[in-house]
C-alpha cells in the first residue's frame, strides 16, 4: 500500500508507521522535525518499507501541498492517509493570550484539512482510498481547561462525518478517538487515566483501519465513558424539557 502519514516524527505517528513498515509498504512520512525523521524512516527502511520523509508544517497549505504531489509522482495509487499530526494545549484563559490556542486550532483542524484537500480529487479518479483522521476522546468531551483542544478535535469529527456521507462509498472515512497513549504529548500530563503504550496503542489503529471502521474510540473504558455521557446527556435533555414545559 501507499500512505502518507502527518505526524510521524513521534508517539502515534512513529508507532503506526512501523506497523505498517513491517508489512513492506510504501510510506511518506511527515513532520517537521526531519533529524527525527530520518532516524524513523532509517528503522521503516530495515523493517521492508520504502519511505520518503516530507519535513513539513501542516499548517502551511503550500508546502504540504508540494509534498503531496511530491508522493504522488512516485506512486501509481494513493491508498491511505493518516492526518494525524496534531498539537496539545491547555487553554491558560487568565492569561488573555489566543496566541497558543490558535495554534492548537490551526494545526488540528486547518492542517487536516490541509493534509486530505489534496487527496480527493486523486481518490475520486481512482474511485478508491481511505481516509484516517486522528480524533480524540475529546472530540466527544470537552474537559475544563482544554476547551481549544476539545473544539479541534469536535471539528475533526464534524469533518469526519461529514465527509463520509458527501464522498462515495469506495473512498473510506475513518476517525480514531485515542484516550491517553504514551507519547510526547502526554509526558507532562499528571492525569491520564487508562493510559496505553504507543506500541499497542498503534496495533488498535492499525487493525481498526484495516477494518475500515468508521469510528475507532480506544481504550474501550472510554467506550462506556462517552456512551454513559450520551446517555447522561439525553436524561438531562429531558428533565430541562420537562422544567420548561411546567414555567410555560
Ligand atoms: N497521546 C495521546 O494521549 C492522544 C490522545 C488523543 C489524541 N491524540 C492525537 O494523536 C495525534 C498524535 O499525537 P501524539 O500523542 O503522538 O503526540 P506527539 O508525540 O506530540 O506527536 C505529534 C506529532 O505531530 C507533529 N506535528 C505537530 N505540529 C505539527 C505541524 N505544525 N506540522 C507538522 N507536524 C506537526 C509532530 O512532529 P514535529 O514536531 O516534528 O512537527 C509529531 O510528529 C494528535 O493528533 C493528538 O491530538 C493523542
Amino acid at each position: 500500500m501507499n500512505i502518507y502519514i502527518t505526524g510521524a516524527s513521534s508517539g502515534i505517528g512513529e508507532y503506526v508507521s512501523y506497523e505498517y513498515a513491517k508489512k513492506g509498504n510504501h510510506l511518506a512520512l511527515c513532520a517537521r522535525r526531519k533529524e527525527k525523521l530520518e532516524d524513523i524512516a532509517t528503522k521503516c527502511r530495515e523493517m521492508g518499507a520504502e519511505v520518503t520523509i516530507y519535513s513539513v508544517d501542516v499548517t502551511d497549505q503550500h508546502s504540504t501541498k508540494e509534498s503531496i504531489d511530491d508522493f504522488l509522482s512516485k506512486i501509481t495509487k494513493i491508498d491511505l492517509v493518516i492526518a494525524n499530526a496534531g498539537l496539545g494545549d491547555l487553554d491558560a484563559l487568565h492569561k488573555g493570550d489566543p496566541t497558543l490556542i490558535n495554534q492548537v486550532i490551526k494545526v488540528n483542524v486547518i492542517g487536516v484539512q490541509n493534509t486530505i484537500l489534496p487527496f480527493i480529487p486523486v481518490m475520486l479518479k481512482q474511485d478508491d482510498g481511505h481516509i484516517a483522521l486522528v480524533g480524540s476522546v475529546a472530540s466527544h468531551i470537552a474537559w475544563a481547561g482544554g476547551g481549544a483542544y476539545a473544539a479541534s478535535k469536535f471539528a475533526v469529527r464534524a469533518l469526519s462525518e461529514s465527509w463520509r456521507k458527501t464522498l462515495p462509498k469506495t473512498i473510506d472515512v475513518t476517525l480514531i478517538c485515542p484516550g491517553f497513549v504514551e507519547s510526547e504529548m502526554t509526558d507532562p500530563v499528571e492525569w491520564t487515566p487508562f493510559i496505553i503504550k504507543t506500541d499497542i496503542a498503534a496495533k488498535k489503529i492499525v487493525n481498526a483501519l484495516h477494518k475500515k471502521k468508521k469510528m475507532f474510540i480506544f481504550p474501550w473504558q472510554w467506550r462506556i465513558v462517552i456512551a454513559f455521557k450520551g446517555l447522561l446527556d439525553i436524561f438531562m435533555a429531558n428533565a430541562v424539557r420537562k422544567m420548561h414545559k411546567k414555567k410555560m
